[in-house]
C-alpha cells in the first residue's frame, strides 16, 4: 500500500467539508423556519444562498484536482446539527429558542473556519494555486457570517431570552 500523504489528506477533508456543506444546505431552511424573528430567519436564508455558492466552488476544487465531486460522511457536522435539531424541539416555542438557534448555528459556522482555514494552508503548500481563492471566498463567508451571528445574539436574541413571556 502507498503511503498517505498531504495530497490524500486534502481530498479526504475536501470530501468532508463537501458532505458537511451539503446537510447544512439541508439544515438551515428548517433553522430559518423555526426561528422567531424575522432577522434571524432572514439570516438563515442568506446563508443557505451562500451554501449553495459554496459547493459550487467545492466541485471547482474537486475539478482542480482531477477527483470526481463526492462527500465522505461527516460525523462532526451530524452531531452538530443534531444538537440543533435538539434545540430546536427542547426550546420549541420559549424566549430563549432563537439564541439557541444562534449558537447552534455558530457551532456549524466555526467548524466549516476549521475546515477551510485548514484546507488553505494545504492548497498553498500543495501548490494548488487556484484552489486557495476558492476555498477563500468559502473562509470569509463563514467568518462574515460568524459575526452576523454573535451580533444578532447580542442585538435581540439574547436579551429577549432572560424574559419570561407573558
Ligand atoms: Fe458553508
Ligand atoms: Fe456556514
Amino acid at each position: 500500500m502507498a503511503e498517505k500523504t498531504l495530497d490524500d489528506l486534502f481530498l479526504d477533508t475536501l470530501k468532508d467539508i463537501y458532505y458537511a456543506e451539503k446537510q447544512i444546505l439541508k439544515a438551515l431552511p428548517k433553522m430559518a423556519r423555526a426561528s422567531q424573528s424575522e432577522d434571524g430567519k432572514a439570516a438563515f436564508l442568506k446563508h443557505k444562498e451562500q451554501t449553495e455558492g459554496q459547493i459550487e466552488r467545492l466541485q471547482q476544487v474537486f475539478e482542480l484536482v482531477g477527483k470526481p465531486a463526492r462527500g465522505k460522511t461527516c460525523e462532526a457536522i451530524q452531531g452538530i446539527i443534531a444538537e440543533a435539531e435538539e434545540i430546536m424541539d427542547e426550546f420549541k416555542g420559549s424566549v430563549a429558542l432563537d439564541a439557541g438557534l444562534i449558537a447552534s448555528a455558530q457551532a456549524v459556522e466555526h467548524y466549516e473556519i476549521a475546515r477551510y482555514g485548514t484546507l488553505k494552508s494545504w492548497a498553498g503548500q500543495l501548490g494548488l494555486n487556484d484552489a486557495i481563492p476558492l476555498l477563500d471566498a468559502n473562509l470569509q463567508e463563514e467568518l462574515e457570517t460568524d459575526q452576523l451571528l454573535t451580533q444578532l445574539g447580542e442585538a435581540s436574541a439574547n436579551p429577549k431570552g432572560t424574559k419570561k413571556s407573558a
